[in-house]
């Protein structure tokens, strides 16, 4: 499937007469896909079982005359007005009990059978009509699933399926009452129709235990949410792939879940938000983190399905990327694993809450200056993708994810500045700023192939995993635990069948009787006679079989060991138990790197970004200037340029090939 790059196309906010000139524009510009329909609903279906596909239709052979494709959404997350007023009981219940009103978007309860029904209707028609319309190559669910569902929903529907999906994980009530504890304050309950979803309480909060149940209910309705769609889609239009646009780090869907069921995974990058004050340009190391976090979740190229193409806002704007930036962005996610980069979108509309969201085109239709550099980019980049399609990293280093783990953490944070995936990204940093590749994994993945493998804050003890990870040790593999690891089961209750790190304190070969919320202060930590600091967290460490690597130095924990090392049949087991400063993480990464004979991509240099993808035959490496000065590169002369040189001027790139030996 020889695609490349594509625009986020929304045909139906545009006259008629326009989109000739769009799709022309569109193949100049090197544009091969468009995405539309995600939130056409209304248009598609005027009232109940009255299709108007035609438009559509027109709208699609337009773009194959000019040889392009089209991926189509499902509507579902804008159920139209006729709906809604027929049916308003699909509207959702925040935790106060509001019910949210029509007019944004996402204004439905997935657990709702009445929206259920609306919303198979509408996929199996489109299904059965595009199935063969030939530029159709492929569906995107829905959009952004979770997106706008912060704490919803608390609706009669919502407690019943999260009543009997209790019901199937704890077989009785008094299972429940048992491994949840709610003996305590008197929440024992005596049927599974009285446990509440967590709305807002006199004190806000609810039972630990029931807060972990409801995040992971909540995500496997989304799952399921999904899969009914897929069901659909598979049975009507087989040939045709499925995807769905992911968000990065987005928490409330286990992502390895959601991706199961696709063909691939695709991913909204929106490197300058907007809605967080002050103005929050997302650094280089989390919009690579975000990129492998997608690689990761099937193993697997990926798509951008949306990537920001110009100054973004609703209300209010985030900045206007420099020249060179929106190529720059697009070339980093094709570094780390895309396959196609889809650009939202094609034209600033003039309605509607997104006008600010800026196109690649202007508010006036007339290509100018984004334009012209993605017209450049794709001239540059289309013609060699196919050399890598499918391929990644191959990363010798791995990183475990798991959204179990983020949200015990999010419930439950010990201190305000805790947060699981800025302790991965201290990590991940270290990793990105040596140009070293790593990857994200779940706890399914066969870890053998890694020589090093970091498994942040596993606070809650999985049996299973737990095992994989020691064996994984004994095997020969390099295996680092940080803080609060071993800490409760997976029910979220508190372990005690041994002191901290609970059952990991065999490999490690340490003890921690006694441990330090770290409120506003840092501890200094020495390591090889240099001075870094411990953050948010300290476990004082009892040394059994383990040495120590780095210490406390000075303050209230001077000379407590607090990085540690223990040999571990053929490998090893690190245990970290504080926050690293970035420094201190650097250290720690470069030293294990070292030791576990895993080579960088190059040696740091200011603003430059190494990435690699590995296919049997060939290396091709990028090199990325995210900085507003021209770059020199030195690399061995087996490196062939393909795009650009070793000169890189200010927010560009190259990229380079070089043969497997
Ligand atoms: C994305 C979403 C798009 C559009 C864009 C700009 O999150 O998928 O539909 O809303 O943001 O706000
Ligand atoms: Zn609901």
């Amino acid at each position: 499937m020889n695609i490349h790059f594509g625009a986020d196309y929304y045909p139906e906010h545009w006259p008629e007469e326009r989109w000739e000139t769009d799709a022309k524009l569109m193949r100049e510009m090197g544009i091969d896909v468009v995405r539309v329909a995600e939130f056409a609903w209304q248009k598609l279906e005027p009232s109940e079982g009255r299709f108007e596909f035609s438009w559509l239709d027109r709208s699609l052979e337009i773009l194959a005359k000019q040889g392009i494709r089209a991926v189509i959404g499902t509507p579902t997350a804008t159920p139209p007005a006729w709906i809604i007023e027929r049916n308003p009981e699909i509207l959702p219940v925040d935790l106060r009990g509001v019910r949210r009103s029509f007019g944004g978007r996402h204004h439905d309860c997935q657990s709702n059978e009445v929206y259920r029904a609306h919303a198979r209707r509408i996929v199996e028609a489109m299904a059965k009509h595009f199935k063969s319309t030939p530029n159709v190559v492929g569906w995107q669910i829905d959009n952004e699933l979770g997106n706008s569902h912060e704490d919803f929903c608390h609706c009669d529907s919502c407690r019943a399926a999260f009543q009997g999906w209790l019901l199937k994980k704890y077989g009785s009530i008094d299972e429940l009452n048992r491994r949840w504890g709610t003996v305590f304050w008197s929440q024992t309950y005596d049927e599974f129709s009285q446990v509440p979803t967590p709305a807002i309480t006199p004190v806000i909060t609810h039972n630990p235990s029931l807060l972990l149940d409801w995040k992971r209910f909540h995500s496997d309705l989304i799952v399921d949410f999904a899969e009914a769609q897929e069901k659909i889609i598979r049975a009507n239009a087989p040939g045709q792939f499925i995807t769905h646009n992911f968000m990065g780090f987005f928490d409330l869907i286990n992502y390895f879940d959601l991706a199961k069921g696709l063909d691939f995974v695709s991913h909204d990058q929106y490197p300058m938000g907007f809605f967080d004050v002050p103005q929050p340009m997302k650094d280089r190391a989390t919009l690579a983190a975000h990129l492998d976090l997608m690689a990761g979740l099937k193993g697997k190229s990926f798509w951008i399905m949306e990537q920001q193409a110009g100054p973004s806002g609703w209300m209010i704007m985030g900045r206007t990327p420099r020249p060179g930036q929106l190529s720059l962005w697009a070339a980093q996610s094709i570094a780390h694993g895309a396959d196609a980069v889809v650009f939202f979108r094609w034209r600033s509309c003039t309605v509607g809450t997104e006008q600010y969201w800026h196109g690649i085109l202007p508010h006036n239709g007339v290509p100018g200056r984004r334009y012209d550099e993605l017209k450049e980019l794709t001239t540059k980049l289309s013609p060699i993708m196919d050399e890598f399609r499918g391929a990644l990293a191959e990363a010798e280093a791995a990183i475990l994810f798991s959204y179990d783990q983020n949200w015990a953490l999010e419930i439950q944070p010990h201190h305000p500045d805790l947060d699981y995936l800025k302790q991965l990204m201290v990590y991940y940093g270290a990793f990105h700023n040596a140009n070293l590749p790593v990857a994200f994994v779940s706890d399914k993945e066969e870890l053998s192939k890694y020589r090093l493998l970091i498994a942040p804050l596993q606070f809650l003890d999985f049996p299973e995993l737990r095992e994989k990870l020691i064996e994984y040790a004994r095997a020969g593999g390099r295996l680092v635990l940080t803080m609060r690891s071993g800490v409760k089961d997976a029910d979220n209750v508190c372990l005690t069948e041994a002191p901290l790190p609970g059952p990991y304190g065999d490999i490690l070969g340490i003890e921690i009787l006694d441990y330090d919320c770290l409120r506003d202060i840092d501890q200094t930590v020495a390591c090889d006679g240099i001075s870094y600091n411990g953050r948010l967290w300290w476990d004082v460490v009892s040394l059994k079989e383990a040495k120590a690597l780095a210490s406390g130095s000075g303050g209230d924990h001077d000379g407590e060991p607090i990085i540690t090392e223990a040999s571990v049949g053929k490998g090893a087991a690190y245990y970290v138990g504080t926050e690293p400063d970035p420094a201190l993480a650097a250290k720690l990464v470069s030293r294990l790197a070292i030791d576990a004979g895993i080579a960088s991509l190059g040696a740091p240099q200011e603003d430059i970004e190494l990435a690699r993808r590995r296919t049997p035959k060939s290396d091709f490496l990028f090199a990325l200037n995210h900085g507003g000065k021209e770059r020199e590169l030195s690399l061995g002369a087996e490196w062939k340029p393909l795009v650009g040189s070793v000169k890189i001027p200010p927010y560009g790139f190259s990229v380079f090939k070089c043969e497997r030996k």
